[in-house]
């Protein structure tokens, strides 16, 4: 047994991270989705459990890899992750908003399974989904670290500050997902971080697992000030 229990550099610590894109239902069989594959957040609940921490993964995919050490919560909807989300605070050391939440759900979901027969047009009418990570941020338990995500296809640096300032995370972990190699299901990623200090580094392309161990440093950098 090559892991000595109680001496990884993150021993102790409890970090619960959300991983997957939201599925919000539109009848009992179908979804509105998104690409993400959950990669990012299983890479980061990975590399937090074999360096030592105590962790849990809030997920609507499951795991990439075996994932014996870390503790698995199934979700579907951006509704059902802000529940886990939101009771997982409460013990918490760590909150890792990984997730592709969906920014929107169908309003009013269909019962049953929609039929095509006699319809020239069916829409569906959206309302916003709660913002997890702005949830989180207004019940955090001192001293806790919440680190959001930030996807884009262009101005990233500057989204970045701007989600940074205005969701009151301590860091973001951006990524052009417009970029090969970052692209949503990617194996690879390449990150820019901003923490609260004003801290923030470049991360060149590598597999996510690299990625996860340099987000997982820079958080560890957030505890030690
Ligand atoms: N997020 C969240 N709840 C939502 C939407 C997003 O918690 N309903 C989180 C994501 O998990 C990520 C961060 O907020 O950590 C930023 O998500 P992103 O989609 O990049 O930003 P949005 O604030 O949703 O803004 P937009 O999509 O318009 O850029
Ligand atoms: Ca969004």
């Amino acid at each position: 047994y090559w892991l000595t229990p109680g001496a990884g550099p993150l021993d102790g610590l409890r970090i619960t991270v959300s991983a997957g894109g939201t599925r919000e239902p539109i009848d009992a069989v179908r979804y509105i989705g998104n690409r993400s594959s959950g990669r990012q957040g299983w890479a980061l609940a990975q590399v937090a459990a074999l360096a030592g921490a105590s962790v849990r993964c809030v997920t609507t995919v499951d795991p990439p890899f075996r994932a014996d050490l870390v503790e698995v919560l199934r979700v579907e909807s951006a509704e059902q992750m802000l529940d886990a989300m939101r009771s997982a605070q409460e013990d918490s050391d760590v909150l890792i908003m990984s997730a592709a939440v969906a920014d929107f759900r169908v309003a009013e979901p269909f019962a049953g399974k929609v039929k095509r027969a006699g319809k020239e047009r069916l829409e569906l009418s959206l309302v916003p989904n709660p913002d997890i990570l702005v949830e989180l941020v207004q019940h955090r338990k001192q001293p806790q670290v919440i680190v959001g995500f930030a996807a884009e296809v262009e101005r990233l640096e500057e989204s970045v500050a701007n989600k940074l300032a205005n969701k009151g995370v301590d860091l973001i972990v951006g990524n052009n997902v417009a970029e090969p190699g970052s692209e949503f299901g990617s194996v690879t990623n390449a990150v820019y971080l901003l923490d609260r200090l004003g801290r923030q580094r470049r991360i060149e392309m590598a597999p996510k697992t690299e990625i996860a161990a340099s987000i997982l440093a820079a958080i560890v950098a957030l505890i030690e000030v």
